[in-house]
């Protein structure tokens, strides 16, 4: 951004489906100087219609609409560019924009092949440009909440975690988006699509590496619609000689929370949903220095996400504007955005590694 410090920050999205609203709404919740200048999808009418729509939210011009990024790089050189595409297009978009000079923000997975991680990773060293991978569940209150309680280092090593995810997909969802579901193309199912985020955050508070990892693989309730797993379970050592457990479903109709543990010497830490952090003793008792932490007010950036919801619609991506206000915070200051392609990948080499045995059959 050198030289260009007062003018806005040129923006484009590739892809225009279901996420790409998150995105925008993050965008223009954010207090940066940015302009949405092109979207690029194949789907025009998606991209049409996404273009309208950010004209009204924002009272800027329409952004261009394109078939395909190549086309608008080529025609509108954008500073940054979010994917927001299915998994197998992840890489090669992320270096035809990284080589073209851009910023990218990369919806998760960064990858769905290990040998492709290496090439993004090339892509980034040449281009001297950020890549910012979106786990934007790392931004959830009590996730970090918990993350800076473990740092202290007060509660001694930590010895066990789990994780739990239960959620639910239908036919639907798949049937929806016929790129889901499959592996040339999803690359995987739960574990590379929902599940890590929880796995991530599961690293994430641990925050040691991991040594050995055993997993299971099932598809238990799509059989006839989809290729890969919508349940898995893990068991996984870290360096230190802790353990970790992790079980996730998308065949649990009641949809549920998230829920992640983490025991250390003297405290066990549960984070359950976003916003509830509890601190108990060994005896599982509340510890009396840390009552129950629960977000209770909004914060500035979720009044900002506020302002662009109709009235009456419920909005389940704040913490990706909180995501999307720190990496453009970073790019205007010129300083690393945290979850970098290191970051992006502690949860997805260990699924990858999954993958890979239950093909080999191990
Ligand atoms: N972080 C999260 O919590 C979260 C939540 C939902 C989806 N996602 C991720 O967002 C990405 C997109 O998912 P979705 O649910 O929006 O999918 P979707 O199928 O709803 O939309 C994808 C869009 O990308 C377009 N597209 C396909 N190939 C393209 C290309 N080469 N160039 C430009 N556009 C192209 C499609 O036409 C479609 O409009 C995935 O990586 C998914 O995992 C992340």
């Amino acid at each position: 951004m050198n030289g260009k410090q007062n003018q806005p920050i040129r923006v484009a999205f590739a892809g225009c489906g279901t996420i790409a609203p998150l995105h925008l709404i993050g965008l223009l919740a954010q207090s940066e100087a940015v302009q949405l200048v092109g979207l690029a999808d194949p789907d025009l009418d998606a991209a049409k219609s996404l273009a309208r729509q950010a004209a009204e939210l924002s009272g800027q011009e329409e952004p261009v609409v394109y078939s395909s990024l190549d086309e608008l790089i080529a025609a509108i050189h954008p500073d940054v560019v979010h994917i927001l595409t299915p998994h197998f297009t992840h890489v090669g978009l992320a270096c035809q924009a990284l080589q073209a000079g851009c910023h990218v923000l990369l919806e998760k997975p960064a990858a769905t092949q290990k040998a492709d991680l290496e090439i993004l990773a090339d892509s980034v060293r040449k281009s001297g440009r950020q890549l910012g991978i979106c786990l934007q569940n790392r931004y959830n209150f009590a996730a970090r909440e918990a993350r800076q309680l473990l740092a202290t280092k007060s509660f001694g090593p930590v010895l066990a975690a789990r994780g739990f995810l239960t959620w639910w997909r239908d036919d639907q969802y798949y049937l929806q988006s016929p790129w889901r579901g499959r592996w040339a193309t999803e690359g995987g199912g739960l574990m590379i699509n929902q599940a890590i985020h929880t796995l991530d955050l599961l690293l994430w508070l641990v925050d040691e590496p991991v040594t050995s990892v055993k997993g299971h693989l099932y598809t238990d309730h799509l059989e006839n619609v989809i290729e890969v797993e919508d349940t898995a379970s893990l068991f996984l050592r870290f360096g230190t000689g802790a353990t970790g457990v992790f079980y996730a479903t998308n065949a649990y109709p009641a949809s549920s929370e998230p829920f992640l543990e983490v025991v250390c010497e003297k405290a066990i830490l549960r984070v359950e949903g976003s916003d509830r952090l509890t601190v108990l003793d060994r005896s599982g008792n509340l510890l009396a220095d840390f009552p129950q932490i629960v977000k209770t007010g909004e914060d500035a950036i979720s009044d900002a996400v506020d302002r662009f919801i109709p009235a009456g619609k419920s909005y389940w991506g704040k913490s990706h504007a909180i995501l999307i206000a720190d990496f453009y915070q970073k790019i205007r200051q010129e300083k690393p955005f945290a979850i970098n392609l290191a970051e992006g990948r502690r949860a997805l080499e260990i699924l990858l590694d999954l993958y890979e045995a239950k093909r080999k059959g191990q």
